[in-house]
């Protein structure tokens, strides 16, 4: 009888990922400026960029490791850390500011007891910024796990929170 050990389990996860990875990277790595491309392709995919896969990203594109770190933690779009079961995300571009968005801002971190960039303890949620839905004239907006949502006041993000089960405090 043939048993699998935890090790071997991890270890077979580690080269599928490292395998998958490869994969997304080799579909762009043609594009011009592929790195960009590259970080979006693979983020979209796992829904952030493991550390594992800077070396294989900097080896494909013949790049450094610290340039492709260099670029990751640059931008904050990217993240290096796996996302919340759930993404908020608030306007924080000028037709929304203008209309209350860093007061919903305020009020998420509040209730969430998170900041921007971060995720709630029990990997329920993670909350970011965007810079523009392509929503102005319904400002504020918010975006909930790719759903759109405008004139959203404190009251209506908690239903939100509420219909995605998340607890706010
Ligand atoms: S400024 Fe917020 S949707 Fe355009």
């Amino acid at each position: 009888m043939t048993t699998t050990t935890p090790t071997t389990t991890s270890a077979t996860a580690h080269d599928d990922l490292a395998a998958s990875m490869r994969q997304i990277v080799d579909a762009h790595r043609s594009q011009p400026g592929a790195l960009l491309p590259v970080l979006h392709a693979l983020q979209d995919a796992l829904g952030y960029l493991p550390p594992s896969a800077v070396p294989i990203v900097a080896e494909a594109l013949n790049l450094s490791r610290a340039e492709v770190h260099g670029v990751l933690t640059f931008y904050h779009h990217f993240r290096t850390t796996p996302p919340g079961r759930h993404t908020v995300r608030i306007c924080r571009a000028e037709a929304c500011q203008s209309m209350g968005s860093a007061a919903l801002e305020q009020h998420a971190r509040r209730r969430l007891g998170i900041g921007f960039h971060d995720t709630t303890p029990d990997g329920a949620l993670s909350l970011e910024p965007v810079y523009c839905l392509g929503n102005c004239a319904c400002s504020p907006a918010v975006m909930v796990d790719g759903d759109l949502y405008g004139r959203v006041t404190a009251a209506r993000l908690d239903a939100l929170l509420s219909a995605i089960a998340v607890d706010t405090k």
